[in-house]
């Protein structure tokens, strides 16, 4: 069968009333997930788990694409490959191809992203396997001096160098640039840092000539930082996100999918209501890992007996932050379990 073109699978992934789940955590992070929960981590859990996620039954009906691991995609899911599986499900196999992150040298709490060696062969390969998307994940830390404007370029080069090569391969690309919570920042001032990185990203992406129709922006909601002392309602992070986003996306791009960073499972879906029912020029929706993820791990807990209860608090989830993306999300949603 031929592959399917990049135009069909960004039309795919933002089927109206569906979002990615991110499953794409790294071995070093799944560890420390399971690590809290007293889960072993080992190849065969990290893939029992995993499975136990993607046969969820009904969870295509919430869920147009899934963001897979390496070590995922070169195992099998019954008879079937990873990507093949969730393609007989009627989601859209997608691979985290960046290699994680190092210390920026020079510029002390700032990281760059690394990965783009070998890339174009890793990406050959990811899409013999099946994959039909990819993501690369730069991260931004705020603070008094940062993010410096070093950190900006390296990350926004190599997202650029990264989108390029990926639709080169046929792949359609979602970039991250994401903002990090951690600090005692104001929302403004995360809404000034994620409008420059964005700035910064989208002229990069520019230089580098990717096709802004043929991507996805993966980006954070505007917030307060954890510890900042005045947090706010989902009305203010819906409006100072979209005037964030308005100030830096081009309309070209068509769609921005939110990352959760972290935040709390109800919380990261009231907000995305909010800034769902003012939309914008893209299609918004969600790629969360955590946020969807968190409830579901937690029940699973290792134990075969929980399996289908774990489903269910991922369906839960899902079905929540699919009525959110409507605009349609609710307290009674919530409580419809
Ligand atoms: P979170 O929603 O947990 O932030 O994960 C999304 C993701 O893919 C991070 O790269």
């Amino acid at each position: 069968m031929a592959a399917p073109t990049i135009e069909s699978v960004v039309a795919q992934l933002l089927t109206p009333g569906k979002g990615i789940l991110a499953a794409d955590e790294s071995l070093g992070t799944i560890g420390k997930r399971f690590a809290a929960l007293s889960i072993a981590s080992t190849a065969e859990s990290r893939l029992a788990y995993r499975t136990i996620l993607f046969t969820t039954e009904g969870l295509a009906e919430f869920i147009s694409g899934v963001i897979l691991f390496d070590e995922t995609i070169g195992q099998r899911i019954g008879s079937s490959s990873a990507a093949g599986a969730l393609t007989g499900m009627a989601m859209v196999p997608g691979i985290k191809v960046d290699k994680g992150t190092e210390a920026l040298p020079g510029f002390a709490g700032e990281k760059f992203t690394l990965g783009l060696d070998g890339l174009r062969e890793r990406l050959a390969s990811y899409h013999d396997l099946g994959a039909r998307f990819t993501k690369w994940r730069a991260v931004f830390a705020v603070g008094d001096h940062m993010p410096s404007s070093a950190c900006i370029s390296a990350n926004a080069h190599a997202l650029a160098l990264f989108a390029a090569l990926s639709q080169e391969a046929g792949l359609v690309p979602i970039v991250e640039p994401e903002v990090l919570m951690d600090g005692s920042h104001t929302i403004a001032r995360c809404e000034e840092v994620t409008a420059a990185t964005l700035k910064s990203v989208f002229a990069a992406l520019l230089e580098q000539r990717v096709v802004l129709e043929h991507m996805l922006l993966k980006t954070g909601m505007v917030l307060p930082g954890k510890d900042c002392p005045r947090q706010v309602d989902a009305a203010e992070v819906a409006q100072a996100t979209l005037r964030c986003l308005r100030l830096a996306v081009p309309s070209g791009v068509p769609g921005i999918v939110f990352l959760s960073g972290g935040q709390d499972g109800v919380e990261a879906t009231e907000r995305l209501n909010a800034i769902c029912q003012a939309g914008g020029p893209w299609r918004l929706s969600f790629s969360f890992g955590r946020a969807l993820q968190n409830l579901a791990m937690k029940t699973w807990m290792g134990r075969l007996s929980k399996v289908r209860a774990a489903q269910a608090a991922l369906l839960h989830r899902a079905r929540c932050n699919a009525l959110a993306v409507q605009g349609r999300y609710s307290a009674a949603a919530e409580a419809n379990t």
